[in-house]
């Protein structure tokens, strides 16, 4: 079994923030979300990864490295334009040859292990190829798909399944779907996938679409075995999600306070503060992470905050946002639902005539109050 993960694509729903940087790279809980599937493909016991890298290639080989921090052996696989997820899996042939692989969406994040799924397609592979079976036949699932319930299944590939949990149909984003189960972005295959992204036709927004290659088994009349998720599974791709996943992992903190905290703070709930911050004055409530070398005065940071490194949180309030790296925060009254990229200045100015001062670049969106 090998991993393929996808770390290539546009980004353009996380603008402004990936102008700048890969959407696989942002922290969620001050771990770049990226880190999370690796860790998850090396729990599930799988050593050979490809990643599928585009313009933000450099960047995403610089934070995975061959991939010995998880015991992985990494090959990147660049990807000359994101011209979808069948496509990646098109460029990946050589690297895949005949073996079964996860294929990993890379701004995707989930709850549940991957071991479970791994271990549950493989079996139903194994006793599909019993020997009472004819010589030759073989009835195992070619492929497995992860589905979630979800409010607004449009914006995802949509499955509808037969009585018996069956693949009837997939189809991806459709305006009418016809059923609430999206496809999680964890998927299983085995080499005949390779038939199927070969025969596709691109799709009428010229993208090779993998829930058209997974149709293609379909109607060939292979198995796909199909899994609904019970835990939670976030599509990171836009703000919302994002903040989502943020709060979702730093549920899980447990607290260490590493870094120096005085005597007039208030520390309370499950707080990370990494070596080297300082907390003066302030009001800490959790669940929270502060990054190293980063200083927090006269200041209340809020549940479901992510404050990265070395940033600059003075004379404000801060609550259920995602703040990186060289971030200055002063004077700034109270950020909520709030994403701020790296070395970004909000600050409150004794200048007159009062007045909203902004220098933002392309795509960003400031709500004023
Ligand atoms: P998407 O989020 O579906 O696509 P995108 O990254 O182009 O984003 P947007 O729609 O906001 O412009 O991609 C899911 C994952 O797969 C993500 O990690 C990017 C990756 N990907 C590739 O590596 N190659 C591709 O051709 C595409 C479409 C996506």
């Amino acid at each position: 079994m090998k991993a393929l993960i996808l770390a290539g694509g546009a980004g353009t729903r996380l603008r402004p923030i990936t102008h700048t940087r890969a959407k696989q790279l942002v922290p969620v809980a001050n771990k770049p979300i990226l880190y999370y599937g690796l860790e998850a493909i090396a729990d599930a016991g799988i050593k050979q990864v490809g990643i599928v890298v585009g313009d933000t290639a450099d960047e995403v080989m610089a934070a995975v490295g061959d991939g010995s921090e998880w015991g992985l052996v990494v090959t990147y696989l660049p990807q000359e334009a994101p011209l979808g997820l069948a496509h990646a899996v098109l460029i990946a042939r050589e690297f895949l040859g005949q073996d079964d692989f996860v294929m990993y969406l890379g701004d995707n994040l989930l709850k549940q292990s991957l071991k479970d799924f791994v271990d549950r397609f493989e079996d139903d592979r194994l006793r599909a190829r019993a020997p009472t079976l004819d010589a030759g036949h073989d009835s195992g699932p070619c492929a497995q798909i992860l589905l979630k319930p979800v409010p607004d299944p449009h914006r995802f590939g949509v499955a509808e399944l037969g009585a018996d949990g069956s693949v009837i149909r997939l189809l991806e984003k459709p305006a009418d779907p016809p059923s609430n189960l999206a496809l999680v972005g964890v998927y299983l295959f085995d080499a005949r996938i390779h038939d199927a992204v070969a025969a596709i036709e691109p799709s009428s927004r010229g993208e090779l679409e993998i829930t058209d290659a997974i149709q293609w088994l379909v109607d060939q009349g292979l198995r796909v075995r199909t899994e609904v998720l019970d835990g939670w599974w976030i599509d990171t791709g836009k703000l919302t999600p994002l903040l989502e996943a943020n709060r979702l992992i730093l549920e899980t903190l447990e607290r260490r306070v590493d870094g120096e905290v005085d005597g007039e703070s208030d520390i309370d709930g499950r707080v990370v503060i990494e070596q080297g911050a300082r907390v003066v004055r302030s009001r800490i409530r959790g669940p929270v992470v502060i990054g190293a070398g980063t200083t927090v005065a006269d200041s209340f940071i809020g549940p479901f905050s992510a404050i990265g490194r070395r940033c600059v949180i003075d004379g404000s309030e801060v609550e259920h946002s995602v703040i990186l790296d060289d971030c200055l925060v002063v004077g700034a009254g109270r950020l909520e639902d709030s994403l701020l990229g790296h070395h970004v200045e909000v600050k409150r100015s004794e200048r007159r005539p009062k007045a909203t001062r902004l220098m933002v670049g392309d795509h960003c969106s400031v709500d004023l109050q």
